[in-house]
């Protein structure tokens, strides 16, 4: 291995499904950048020890990204937080600056948005609805809360109740949820009224995996957003698409997030011949 190869990575645990390395490298491939993108494995009782020696003039580390279970727990040791990341409370993109400053930025939200507005989908004035309270939903519900084309309502169903209120707590600590409701059962979600339903839970993933939504709850004037995007179709989406509700996976949102932590670390904009090649790898290897 060259260790002085100008190296970004993916920190998490687990992480060998990601498919960011493949994303960034194709960028780095088409930039004509001697860099490369890889996964770095975590283990809890490891954080400290990779962050001490990111700080290291040896270490050519100069820009990560964070996925599950670590989003949260790497704030402190970062220097500051970029605005957004501070209000969301989640950081899923780390810059090493030059002198060896560590910021952390959140694009899973503006990734999130840019995938909504590729959708021609207008939050303003909007009923959402959410299924689950985990680490991907933060991102999402603070996002939500913080865009001026303010939605009308969110409401969230998750399994345990109890941690959509600590969610809530949290999120309404740095962000107005006024518009957010949490509810304790599916039916009271009100999906037949609803604009938007997401689902941020982990069910879809697995084959055979129960869906927690009843077909005649789902209808033709709802967009039905999944963030699962391996398998490309989940057994919500299908059944969503038999209603001719218009669907969508969490393909776009994973790609935009990933220009916007690459426009972070590179400090420029990239070019559209780069990002449609990042885009169509994306779409390549989840075309099964
Ligand atoms: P992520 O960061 O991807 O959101 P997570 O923080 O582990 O992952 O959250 C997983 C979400 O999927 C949670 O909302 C979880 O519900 P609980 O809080 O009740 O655990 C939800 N989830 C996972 N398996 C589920 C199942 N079998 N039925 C309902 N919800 C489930």
């Amino acid at each position: 291995m060259d260790s002085h190869q100008t190296t970004y990575g993916i920190i998490g645990y687990p992480v060998k499904h990601s498919l960011s390395p493949l994303m960034h490298n194709t960028a780095f491939a088409e930039l004509g950048v001697d860099a490369t993108y890889k996964l770095f494995p975590l283990k809890e009782e490891d954080l400290k020890n990779f962050f001490e020696n990111l700080r290291k003039e040896s270490n050519f580390i100069f820009g990560l990204n964070v996925t599950v279970p670590y989003k949260e727990k790497v704030i402190p040791y970062l220097d500051s937080l970029a605005p957004l990341a501070q209000r969301v409370g989640a950081v899923n993109t780390i810059v090493r600056t030059k002198d060896r400053k560590l910021v952390g930025y959140n694009t899973d939200a503006p990734g999130f948005l840019a995938h909504l507005a590729e959708l021609k989908f207008n939050l303003k004035d909007k009923r959402i609805t959410i299924l689950g309270a985990g680490g991907s939903a933060r991102a999402l519900i603070a996002a939500l809360c913080l865009i001026p084309e303010r939605p009308q309502s969110i409401r969230i169903y998750n399994r345990t109740s109890s941690k959509i209120g600590d969610l809530l707590k949290d999120i309404a600590s740095r962000v107005d949820t006024s518009i957010v409701e949490p509810v304790m059962s599916v039916d009271d979600l009100n999906i037949e009224l609803a604009d938007l339903l997401i689902n941020t839970t982990s069910l879809g993933l697995k084959e055979g995996d129960p869906c927690l939504i009843d077909e005649h709850l789902l209808h033709s004037n709802i967009l039905v957003y999944d963030l699962i995007y391996n398998p490309r179709e989940t057994p919500l989406l299908k059944m969503a698409k038999a209603t001719g509700a218009q669907t969508a996976n969490g393909l776009g949102m994973l790609y935009y997030q990933g220009i916007l932590s690459l426009q972070h670390w590179a400090g420029i904009q990239v070019q559209e011949e780069v990002k449609n090649k990042m885009r169509a790898v994306l779409e390549e290897v989840t075309n099964d």
